[in-house]
């Protein structure tokens, strides 16, 4: 079913949506900078729409609007990375959400590259490099589905969280 069928089923959207953003609004998630690119290109930006896929393969989502460079990018090439940021990157968070211009971005932070010229952020918690799998354009994003082919973990495990438009930290409540 395509987002048009759907919404015609909808008695008030406008409702619908304005409610659906103050839902997602109270969700936490981790801010992560996702990257792609090549040798002659190289974009990143922050995303938290991530999501894990499959274990066996391994495999994760992220969603990307489609009207932003790192959408072009990432539909003309294979690999892209997803760099999971900790408590103390809130500034390259808000740097690469719009606050640097695309072709200042890398000049925040500690940035190294891969050989086929994927960015990747050396100090981030966690580093998720995939090759793109399957692409779903849907309304205004793209899910795009990557088989990971290597993780690198840092011993630094306090993730940035992000909810209702402030960053936060974790604290653990109790073990499950
Ligand atoms: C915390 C946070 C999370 C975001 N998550 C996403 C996301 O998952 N997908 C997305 O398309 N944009 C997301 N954005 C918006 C983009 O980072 C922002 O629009 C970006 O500036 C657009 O990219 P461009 O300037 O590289 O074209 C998020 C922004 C913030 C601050």
């Amino acid at each position: 079913m395509t987002a048009q069928a759907l919404t015609h089923d909808i008695a008030d959207p406008a409702s619908v949506q304005r409610d659906f953003r103050l839902a997602m609004r109270g969700i936490a998630s981790t801010v992560t900078i996702v990257t792609a690119g090549d040798r002659e290109r190289g974009h990143g930006m922050t995303a938290t729409a991530v999501s894990s896929v499959s274990l066996d393969p391994a495999a994760l989502l992220v969603c990307i609007h489609q009207k932003t460079l790192l959408h072009d990018i990432m539909s003309s090439t294979d690999g892209f990375c997803v760099n999971v940021l900790s408590e103390d990157h809130i500034d390259l968070s808000n740097a690469f959400s719009g606050g640097v211009p695309p072709a200042d971005r890398f000049l925040t932070g500690d940035w190294s590259e891969t050989d086929t010229g994927i960015k990747y952020l050396t100090s981030a918690q966690a580093r998720i490099f995939c090759r793109k799998q399957v692409v779903v354009p849907f309304g205004t994003h793209t899910i795009f589905i990557g088989a990971v082919n290597d993780v690198q973990l840092a011993d630094n495990t306090s993730p940035l969280l992000y909810r209702n438009a402030t960053y936060c930290r974790s604290t653990p409540v109790a073990a499950r």
